[in-house]
């Protein structure tokens, strides 16, 4: 059975969590293979919301093994919180049964926490996610498989400590790292998660073999994409396609479908430029931002909001070769005279069909837009309704027509099939194409 990959199509944030808890029931196994905690998936279901950063979205399902993938930096501190809210909410422990770690991901210490907090440019989520790449980058990070070795090497856990002390005074960072407590971190990380740490590739490329679904979660998005994104406002990793096995452990050749996740507009957290950004003081920038309920969800902090650019949509179609497109929080839009898409920008009197290279002529472009008609607003009760008369097979066709002339723009554009559409954050508010991949029975909450 082949691998699935589900990826971010815009700067992050766009629902991911509620599609890979619908795929998941059908997956052996749901895998993180970049990022850390800077991540935020949220799942409703049956009034209860789950909010995770670490663990990947299909621990929903119970027949779903997780993994946390070598691409990884792993916050021990959070795992452990998490672990233990899931306990609570599900009398569940799944370390070492079915959640594994991989020797191979890097360890956040609180050192690169500290370092993180330095960062005056990009805005990132202060997690410590860049400076533990950095130092994997460096080759002299922790993973996983090396904290088990450096037991009882006091001088070598002291050199590092020291390395990390001029680190901090050189960014102006105040605190300090104490090689003793450092020591005792890293007996505990060893003590709490050694029954969970794995050789993840070996063991996904045995389930692969075995006939087993895998299904690769990603984080972020692909404008966030370290290579390809609106660098420098970028995550640290690469966030497409072609890091979704490499970042598990496995052969790209095992992926046969990849979904790309976009909201019916969209959004961003931190710096970095935006062409089609609307005001969140009024407007449909602030309906996007009041209704959507746009705060980020590791931060908290207020998104910001805009039309959908499908100059960033097509980049990431080019990036990712898409098999399917899950466009999310359409009901946000609901009652809007009329709907924007950004097909090109204009630069310096010039139309530009690609995103720029430089941040700084990006942030220059002005978007080109068409103008659609507007639908009206609806309820949570009657977008459930049409949820359910679209699973009873009308499909998509049981949305309202100005709708579906706009997902239908949007396949054009794209050149990718709409497979499902979010209308409201509930497991059941999905309108899937029929016979289409996420045309599955969705059941309310099993957590
Ligand atoms: P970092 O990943 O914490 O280094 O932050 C770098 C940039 O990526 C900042 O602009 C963050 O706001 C953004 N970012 C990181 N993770 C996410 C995410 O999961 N959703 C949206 N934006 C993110």
């Amino acid at each position: 059975m082949p691998a699935s990959v589900v990826l971010g199509a815009q700067w992050g944030d766009e629902g991911k969590g509620k599609a890979i808890d619908q795929l998941a029931p059908n997956s052996q196994w749901a895998v993180r293979f970049q990022g850390g905690n800077n991540a935020g998936h949220t799942i409703v279901a049956g009034g209860t919301t789950l909010k995770m950063h670490l663990l990947p979205s299909g621990i929903t399902s119970r027949d779903c093994k997780l993994v946390l993938g070598c691409g990884m930096v792993v916050d021990p501190w959070v795992l452990d919180r998490e672990l233990m809210e899931w306990a609570e909410l599900t009398g569940e422990q799944p370390e070492g049964e079915r959640l594994f770690i991989s020797e191979r991901a890097a360890v956040i210490l609180p050192f690169h926490r500290l370092y993180d907090s330095a960062d005056k440019i990009v805005g990132t989520t202060g997690r410590g996610i860049g400076p533990a790449y950095r130092d994997r980058t460096e080759r002299v990070g922790i993973r996983f498989v090396d904290i088990g070795l450096l037991l009882g090497r006091d001088s070598e856990i002291g050199d590092m400590a020291r390395r990390m002390n001029d680190q901090l005074a050189t960014v102006g960072v105040g605190d300090r790292i104490d090689p003793e407590q450092l020591g005792s971190e890293l007996i505990w990380i060893h003590e709490r998660f050694s029954n969970a740490i794995r050789a993840t590739g070996p063991m996904l490329d045995t389930a692969l073999n075995r006939g087993e679904q895998v299904l690769l979660e990603g984080a972020q998005g692909a404008m966030l994409d370290i290579d390809q994104g609106t660098y420098p406002f970028v995550t640290s990793s690469i966030t497409c396609r072609a890091n979704a096995t490499h970042g598990a452990g496995i052969h790209p050749g095992h992926i046969e479908q990849c979904y790309g996740i976009t909201k019916a507009y969209t959004t961003r957290v931190g710096n970095g430029p935006f062409p089609t950004e609307l005001s969140l003081e009024e407007g449909p920038g602030k309906q996007m931002s009041v209704v959507g309920h746009e705060f980020g969800t590791t931060t908290g902090r207020p998104r910001r909001t805009g039309w959908l650019d499908a100059v960033a949509l097509n980049e990431s179609q080019r990036l990712n070769g898409y098999t399917g497109l899950v466009v999310t929080k359409l009901d946000v839009l609901g009652g809007l005279d009329e709907l924007k898409i950004c097909t090109s920008y204009e630069l310096d009197g010039q139309e530009v069909s690609h995103l720029p290279s430089s941040s700084e002529e990006l942030s220059r472009c002005k978007p080109v837009y068409e103008t659609h008609p507007g639908f009206p607003a609806m309820g949570e009760d009657e977008w459930i309704q049409i949820a359910e008369e679209s699973r009873n097979g009308g499909g998509i066709d049981s949305l309202p027509s100005e709708i579906r002339s706009y997902l239908s723009r949007i396949e054009e554009i794209s050149g990718v099939p709409v497979v499902s559409v979010g209308v409201g954050p509930d497991r059941l508010a999905s309108i899937a194409s029929s016979g289409g991949p996420f045309d599955i029975e969705l059941s309310e909450a099993t957590f």
